[in-house]
């Protein structure tokens, strides 16, 4: 059975820019009622002005930071008390990185990276689930990387968040299959974003190197797509593709063309461990 947005009931976070805001409208737009969450207050309550759209689903902001509990706990009361506690689908999206060599950066860097990349959306999802059992053809909608199936230099905490959050979804996926929830891993490749204005701990200087970067709305279009067709996985540009299965077929050469010497020598860390 199809995954449908009308008269569905959906949460997305990161929905105050970028993936997240142009699903956040598309849902909405196709009859869905969105919970959207992101900490920008002025830019999340933008979405109240805007909705409900035309007869069609509407919005309910939220502001607030994912990797809170409380705040996890007020999108589960959001759906408990509008919505007969039911839930069609659930977009793990908000996310942020860093660039720059391990050696130099601190713990916060990784700490931060997999709190809201990784144990944000774990732990919004397991919060979720006896709403996703009630919910029609539910799916479960997680927003990776390409660098979540082939890790690149320079980014290692970023890596390491999206593989978790691949290795974390391919597990769920199998474990909920028999409940009839579907899990998505949808994988960009680079997208034009505020992402980049975010970075943690890194060099202004510093590119991310890639081929055509997409369009947020593009990221959008395709991954809303895979939900309603319930996919379990799409890999969306070319480029990715190729990243993706020239890895698979010949990893030790990929790693060889990875390789890097250091341009400085490594700095220690500028805090203390913990
Ligand atoms: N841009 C790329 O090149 C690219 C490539 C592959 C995958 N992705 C993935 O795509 C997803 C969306 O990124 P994007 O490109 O659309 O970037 P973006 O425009 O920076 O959007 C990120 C969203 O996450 C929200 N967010 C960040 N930390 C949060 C927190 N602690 N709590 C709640 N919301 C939080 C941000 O809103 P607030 O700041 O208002 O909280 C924003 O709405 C991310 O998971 C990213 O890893 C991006």
């Amino acid at each position: 059975m199809p995954w449908k947005a009308k008269d569905s009931v959906a949460v997305v976070t990161g929905a105050s820019s970028g993936i997240g805001k142009c699903l956040t409208q598309q849902l909405a737009d196709n009859g869905c009622h969105v919970i959207a969450i992101a900490r920008r207050a002025d830019r999340i309550h933008q979405w109240h002005a805007s909705s409900p759209l035309s007869g069609f689903g509407g919005v309910t902001p939220i502001a607030g930071d994912i990797t809170k509990r409380e705040v996890r706990s007020t999108i589960r009361s959001t759906i408990e008390t509008h919505h007969g506690g039911k839930l069609d689908l659930l977009v793990n999206n908000a996310g942020i990185g860093g660039i720059g060599r391990f050696s130099q950066a601190t713990p916060d860097r990784l700490r931060q990276i997999m709190e809201v990349n990784f144990f944000a959306p774990a732990e919004l999802t397991r919060i979720l689930l006896p709403s996703l059992q009630l919910g029609s053809a539910p799916v479960i909608c997680n927003i990776s990387s390409v660098l979540g199936h082939r890790a690149v230099p320079e980014k290692s905490e970023y890596c390491a968040s999206k593989f978790a959050l691949h290795g974390w979804s391919d597990s769920l996926r199998a474990e909920l299959a028999p409940d009839g929830i579907q899990v998505t891993l949808v994988s960009p490749s680079t997208t034009k974003s505020e992402f980049f204005d975010s970075l943690i701990e890194t060099d202004p200087n510093q590119q991310s190197r890639s081929l055509g970067p997409w369009s947020p709305q593009r990221v959008a279009n395709k991954a809303f797509t895979a939900i309603c067709k319930r996919r379990s996985e799409v890999i969306l540009s070319l480029g990715g593709k190729t990243l993706v299965y020239a890895d698979r077929v010949a990893p030790a050469l990929m790693n060889k063309i990875l390789e890097q010497r250091p341009a400085a020598p490594a700095a220690p860390p500028k805090s203390g461990d913990r």
